[in-house]
């Protein structure tokens, strides 16, 4: 098995470090964010439409993302994430749930093996450089028909810009760009959607993007 990058073990450390405060945060959960829920249930929709098989939030920290998914139909839904102690957390809150740790660059998953893929604001902290092979291990393990869902801070015209985020160094990502990389991947965009921050988001605009395998093979 590989070692994992410096910036894994950081993140990791990061996470696991901050993670029973960070379950606790005054952030708005999706209930007041109709914008959030309407694209996470257009993935759903179009996912179970597919039938390509079981979805995955990678990257799902304490795990409300990954309940809300089944929460709106998608039965076969599980969570993966870098830091233990958020796996924990997650399997203590959601007992009916799978969680398992992992990193989402380097799935134990055999090609094809998905439906679907959320990433809610988990490529966050990956250095740019290493985007790409993220993206390209997403198209490995998703079936033909499969979709990507990706959440992440908007750049609001500027270039890709690192900033302080509470837990870890983080990167806002012209959503055009993103879309590009992805598209270099393997994917088709679906639909996207920008937004202001809400309440206790208080700054950066959201991106989120959905995908769908593209019936081309990637460049
Ligand atoms: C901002 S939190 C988001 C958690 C969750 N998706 C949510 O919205 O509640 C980012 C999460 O991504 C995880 N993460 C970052 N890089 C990862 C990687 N390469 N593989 C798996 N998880 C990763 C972190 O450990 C952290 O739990």
């Amino acid at each position: 098995m590989t070692e994992p990058s410096a910036h894994l073990r950081a993140t990791a450390d990061a996470y696991d470090a901050v993670a029973v405060r960070y379950a606790e945060l005054p952030r708005d959960d999706l209930t007041a964010l109709p914008l959030d829920r309407a694209i996470l249930a257009a993935f759903a929709e179009s996912a179970r439409a597919a039938g390509a098989g079981p979805v995955a939030e990678l990257g799902c920290g304490p795990g409300p993302v990954t309940a809300h998914l089944r929460d709106l139909g998608l039965d076969e839904v599980f969570g993966v994430d870098l830091s233990p102690v958020m796996i924990d957390l997650a399997r203590h809150t959601y007992p009916d749930l799978r969680f398992e740790v992992g990193s989402m660059d380097a799935l134990d998953l055999a090609d094809g093996a998905l439906g679907g893929i959320v990433c809610w604001y988990s490529i966050i902290h990956t250095p740019p450089e290493e985007l790409p092979a993220y993206f390209a291990e997403f198209r490995r393990v998703l079936a033909p028909g499969g979709h990507l869902l990706l959440a992440f801070f908007e750049s609001e015209g500027e270039p890709v810009t690192p900033f302080d985020h509470r837990v870890a160094t983080a990167f806002r990502w012209p959503i055009d760009e993103l879309a590009e990389l992805a598209g270099a991947a393997g994917f088709v965009e679906v639909g996207r959607l920008l937004r202001a921050p809400h309440g206790e988001e208080r700054r950066h605009r959201r991106g989120r993007l959905l995908l769908r395998v593209s019936s081309v093979a990637p460049e």
